[in-house]
C-alpha cells in the first residue's frame, strides 16, 4: 500500500488524520492557511518534513483564496496567513524552511497578477512534495547500505511515510533496505506520550510486511543489554550547526543507551532539517504540549486530577552520541560544524 500522507485533490489539500490511526484511516480536507495551521497544531499531520509540505500548501491555498476574493489585501492577508502557519509548531525547522522557500518564490513573482502568483505558489508546493519523496529515496539508498542483512533495528517515534510526503526518512531507510533484498526486522518503541511508535510506525511496517515488534519505551535498555538490537535509526526535527539533534522526547535516552552498548546510532536527516543559524542544540526551541497527553490517552485519564505534569515534546541528543547523519548528500559520520558546513557548499 502506497501511503499518501498529503494529496492534492481538484482544488484542495487532503491529509490523513493521524490522530485516529490505526483504528481508522480517513482523509480530512483543507482549504486555507488557517485550517492547515490548525491541522498541524492538532497533529492531524506531524513529522518534520510533512509539516513543511503542509505549510507550503497552506501558503498556496491562502494565496488562491485571496486572489479570488474581492476586497482582500493580497500581500497583507497572505503575510498574516504565513505568520499563522509559522505559529503552529516551534521545533521542526522544516516548517520555517518551507515558509521561507514559499516567501522567496512569492518575491520572484511580484510582477504577475495575484491569481498567477497563487498558481505559481501552488506549483512550488507540488515541487516541495515531489522533492521530499525523491530526497527520502536517496537517503534511503545511502542508509540501506549501513544495515547488515538480518539487522534488528530500533526506531523511536514515527519517521515514516506518515511523517513525510512519502517513503519516510528513518523508515525510508528500512523500506530501501528491504527493496534491496535485505532481511531486516524493526523494533518500534511506543513513544510515550503521543504513541507515534505504537500507532504509526507499527502500522506502517505492518502495511509493508516488514517484520516489526512493538516494545514500551522502558524496554530498549534491556534489549540492548541482552544483544537483541544491532543498530538504531531515528529521524529528527532540527539539527544544529554543530550536529546536535533534536527529535521526539526519549531519543536522547535511546542514544545514551546505544552509546553504553556500542550500538551505532544513526539519524536520517534531509538538508531541510539542518538549521545552520543555530549554533548548538541548547538554542533549539523545545515544544511543551498539553499536559492531558501525559495524564492519560484521549478521554481516559489515569493520573490524579490536579497533579503537576510536564510535557516537553522533544529532546536534544548531543552530536558526540551520533554515529552518523544519513542525508541526501551521503552519510556524515560523527557530525560537526565543519562537516555540516561542507554539506551546503
Ligand atoms: O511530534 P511529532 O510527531 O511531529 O514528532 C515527530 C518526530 O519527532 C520525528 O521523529 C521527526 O519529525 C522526524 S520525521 C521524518
Amino acid at each position: 500500500m502506497k501511503i499518501e500522507t498529503l494529496r492534492w485533490v481538484d482544488d484542495h489539500l487532503e491529509m490523513i488524520d493521524q490522530r485516529i490511526l490505526p483504528a481508522k484511516f480517513e482523509y480530512l480536507s483543507y482549504i486555507d492557511a488557517k485550517s492547515i495551521a490548525d491541522g498541524i497544531q492538532s497533529m492531524v499531520v506531524r513529522g518534520a518534513p510533512a509539516i513543511g509540505v503542509a505549510a507550503a500548501y497552506g501558503v498556496a491555498l491562502e494565496a488562491l483564496v485571496l486572489a479570488k476574493s474581492e476586497g482582500s489585501n493580497f500581500a497583507k492577508d497572505l503575510s498574516i496567513g504565513i505568520e499563522r502557519l509559522a505559529q503552529s509548531r516551534p521545533t521542526a525547522v522544516n516548517l520555517f524552511w518551507a515558509l521561507e522557500r514559499m516567501k522567496k518564490r512569492w518575491a520572484d513573482l511580484l510582477s504577475l497578477s495575484n491569481l498567477e502568483i497563487a498558481n505559481q505558489l501552488l506549483n512550488e508546493a507540488h515541487r516541495i512534495l515531489a522533492e521530499d519523496i525523491q530526497i527520502n529515496r536517496t537517503m534511503g539508498a545511502y542508509g540501506a547500505k549501513l544495515l547488515k542483512d538480518g539487522a534488528r533495528v530500533l526506531t523511536h517515534c514515527n519517521a515514516g511515510a506518515l511523517a513525510t510526503a512519502g517513503h519516510g526518512t528513518a523508515l525510508g531507510v528500512f523500506r530501501s533496505a528491504v527493496e534491496s533484498g535485505k532481511k531486516i526486522s524493526v523494533i518500534a518503541d511506543e513513544t510515550r506520550p503521543f504513541l507515534q511508535g505504537a500507532r504509526l510506525t507499527a502500522w506502517e511496517m505492518v502495511q509493508e510486511n516488514i517484520p516489526v515488534t512493538l516494545i514500551t519505551d522502558n524496554m530498549s535498555g534491556h534489549l540492548m543489554a541482552t544483544g537483541q538490537i544491532d543498530v538504531v535509526v531515528v529521524g529528527t526535527d532540527r539539527v544544529a550547526a554543530n550536529g546536535d539533534v533534536a527529535n521526539k522526547i526519549g531519543t536522547y535516552m535511546v542514544a545514551v543507551l546505544a552509546h553504553r552498548h556500542n550500538i551505532p546510532f544513526y539519524v536520517a536527516c534531509p538538508l531541510s532539517t539542518i538549521d545552520m543559524s543555530i549554533a548548538t542544540g541548547h538554542d533549539i526551541p523545545i515544544e511543551e504540549r498539553d499536559i492531558d497527553e501525559v495524564k492519560g490517552f484521549r478521554d481516559f485519564h489515569w493520573a490524579a486530577e490536579g497533579i503537576k505534569i510536564r510535557n516537553p515534546a522533544f529532546d536534544v541528543t548531543p552530536a558526540e552520541l551520533v554515529t552518523g547523519l544519513i542525508t541526501e548528500r551521503g552519510v556524515v559520520r560523527q557530525p560537526d560544524l565543519h562537516k555540516l558546513k561542507n554539506l551546503f557548499l
